[in-house]
């Protein structure tokens, strides 16, 4: 028994009890669980952090515990002391820990009531999400969340013990700070002291930690929270947590050889081995072969190119693409020729969602091919292209001409659609095959025909590599950067890259940006300056500490392994915020406020408290 389990209340915790511990005395305090009345006895299951143990009050061997007992409900507070018992043979229950024993209350202390809770909690509770946020505390009761949340602490632990021994300083960074261009909106902070002024909550501690590589500690981490305004989904927060890592002196090995040690343990916490090194695939066959940036390499449904194959066969569509300096990518659903012409129609569709012009099919049958298009390919090129993409008798393959990556996207979220249509990629809950890669010489800039402008596809402190830095001005396009994105089964996991140290080459990917000097100096005037003054060589990586402890715990949602997370439409329902603020309050920080909302109407509705009747 570990020593800090006793305090003044209790000699040990309920889930540890074992059949050596028979004939023992022990003082418990928890919650009860479950109560079941068989008159002369009354049974409990007394529950604790560590789990829950069987009490029983005996009428005649302690009447006064077993009056007490009678006025018990569900989540009572009681301190119990009794002897350890063990069950009767046919008593034992071999699904509970403690299932051998129970403990004899010989006395009982009521530590507190609990109002009648708003869903049950010995039970899978089909209560909403929405009522369970607003009671998350309750919620945070089951073994479930009791059980995440020591895994997160474990991950974590071994996170920082494992960067400490590599030398590494954990060093806080402000969170009332500048804006950190991580390509989503800043949550603004207005301040009391300089009127119109705001600090920006940090996206993540990007320039802060490469200006410590300035200040020469060399080897930097932080556990960060990072605020992002943008629109959230089960795998994004509006606050979230990053282990943030910096290094000087490094390239991308160095990196990412550190970060497999630090995954490697965060697996260990949960009891997961895995191998190192990750394997690595360039952005350009990620996308090629899996149509997305992060691919999930569980199932196969690979994209083949049928460029080559289709070209002058005489379907417009394609002739005109390939004239283009476009692509025909396809790829097979295994034993899809049976699938109605209707829901091939809706699948073109959504392939319409998915950015697609089209979609076109072809059946592959041992008699004869089906399809929209062989009447201008042919039958051997129909069945040449189908096979091309791996869709032999049996099977539907279908196709998509565009530009390369807007025919990748398309192709990656039919690959993912297909995948789970013919359950070949596990739920959250059942997977136990972890898929790990690094997705790396990703494009430096991405191009936005809507403003017409490049973008930074990851920020614009990443560097381009050597060889391409005469192309920032004259092929922007063609730029690649020395950028690494960690990926499992699908998710992207962390991000990262080695930086620009040098401070013209910041400034030349600043004017490629579209940021102008005075922006530049506006904006990032102190890095700038910082980056002249002898900056090392550096560079580092943020891994998405609520997306990996969500993966090992089987969550399917990181609102799951988040102590009080946000609603999708980022509200907080157990506090109510964000909520109105008082006219007052308003005034000292020099803020008009346009939608007037009255101070005491929260955001979100509290319920009625219960226990004012
Ligand atoms: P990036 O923006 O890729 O990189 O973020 C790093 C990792 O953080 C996780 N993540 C999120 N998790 C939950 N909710 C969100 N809204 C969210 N946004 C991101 C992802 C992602 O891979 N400063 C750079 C890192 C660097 O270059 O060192 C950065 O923040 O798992
Ligand atoms: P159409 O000649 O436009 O009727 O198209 C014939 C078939 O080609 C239909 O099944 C369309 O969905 C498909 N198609 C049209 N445009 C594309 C495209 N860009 N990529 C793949 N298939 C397409």
């Amino acid at each position: 028994m570990p020593a800090t389990d006793s305090t003044a209340l209790r000699s040990t915790v309920c889930g540890t009890l074992r059949a050596e511990d028979t004939g023992q005395i022990v003082r418990l305090a928890g919650w009860v669980h479950r109560r079941r009345d068989h008159g002369h006895l009354i049974f409990i299951d007394l529950r604790d952090r560590s789990g829950t143990v069987q009490v029983v009050f005996d009428a005649e061997q302690a009447p006064e515990s077993h009056a007490l007992g009678e006025t018990i409900r569900g989540e009572f507070v009681l301190a119990v002391e009794g002897k350890v018992a063990r069950r009767a043979p046919e008593n034992i229950n071999p699904n509970l820990p403690t299932g051998e024993v129970e403990v004899r209350a010989d006395k009982v202390r009521l530590l507190n009531r609990s109002e009648t809770l708003p869903f049950p909690l010995h039970e899978e509770s089909s209560a909403s999400e929405e009522l369970r946020l607003r009671y998350r505390y309750l919620d945070l009761r089951r073994p479930r969340y009791q059980h995440i949340f020591a895994l997160r602490h474990r991950a974590l632990l071994a996170t920082r013990n494992h960067l400490a021994s590599r030398g590494f300083l954990e060093i806080e960074t402000p969170v009332l700070t500048k804006p950190t261009p991580e390509g989503a909106r800043d949550y603004l902070v207005p301040s009391r002291l300089h009127p119109g002024c705001f600090y920006a909550l940090p996206q993540s501690p990007q320039l802060f930690k490469q200006i410590l590589m300035v200040s020469g500690f060399d080897r930097y981490f932080q556990i960060a929270r990072c605020f992002r305004d943008e629109d959230m989904r089960a795998d994004r927060q509006a606050e979230f947590t990053q282990v943030d890592i910096e290094a000087s002196f490094v390239d991308e090995g160095d990196i990412q050889e550190l970060v497999e040690g630090v995954i490697t343990e965060m697996f260990r916490a949960a009891g997961t081995e895995i191998q190192t090194p990750f394997p690595r695939m360039t952005w350009e066959e990620a996308m090629r072969r899996f149509g997305t940036d992060r691919p999930d390499l569980r199932f196969g449904l690979e994209i083949g190119d049928v460029s080559g194959i289709v070209k002058g066969k005489g379907f417009r569509v394609f002739d005109d693409t390939l004239a283009g300096g476009g692509v025909v990518r396809g790829l097979a659903w295994p034993g899809g020729a049976s699938v109605p012409r209707s829901q091939i129609d809706s699948l073109a569709e959504r392939a319409r969602e998915w950015g697609a012009r089209g979609l076109a099919w072809i059946k592959v049958e041992e008699s004869k091919v089906t399809s929209p298009v062989a009447r201008f390919l042919g039958e051997d090129t129909a069945r040449a292209a189908a096979g091309a993409v791996g869709a032999g008798n049996g099977d539907l393959a279908l196709f998509v001409a565009d530009e390369p990556e807007t025919a990748a996207t398309a192709l990656g979220a039919l690959r993912l659609w297909l995948g789970e249509r013919l359950g070949l990629i596990p739920g959250a809950e059942d997977d136990t095959e972890y898929r790990l890669l690094w997705v790396t010489d990703f494009p430096l800039f991405e191009w936005h025909a809507d403003d017409g402008r490049f973008y930074a596809r990851h920020h614009p402190f990443t560097a381009p590599r050597e060889e391409d830095l005469d192309k920032i001005e004259s092929a922007p396009e063609k730029v690649r950067a020395r950028a690494y994105d960690l990926v499992v089964n699908g998710s992207e996991i962390g991000g990262g890259s080695i930086r620009i140290h040098n401070r013209d080459v910041q400034d030349r990917v600043f004017t490629a940006l579209g940021i102008s000097p005075e922006e530049a100096h506006r904006k990032f005037g102190f890095f700038r300056q910082a980056l002249s003054f002898g900056a090392p060589p550096h560079g580092g990586i943020a891994l998405g500490v609520d997306r990996i402890v969500a993966i090992l715990a089987g969550s399917a949602s990181i609102r799951d392994v988040i102590a009080f997370p946000k609603t999708t439409s980022a509200t907080d329902l157990m506090t109510g915020s964000p909520s109105p603020i008082e006219p007052e309050q308003a005034r000292e920080l020099h803020i008009r406020v346009a939608a007037v909302r009255q101070a005491d109407e929260p955001g979100e509705p509290l319920p009625a408290d219960p226990a004012d009747g």
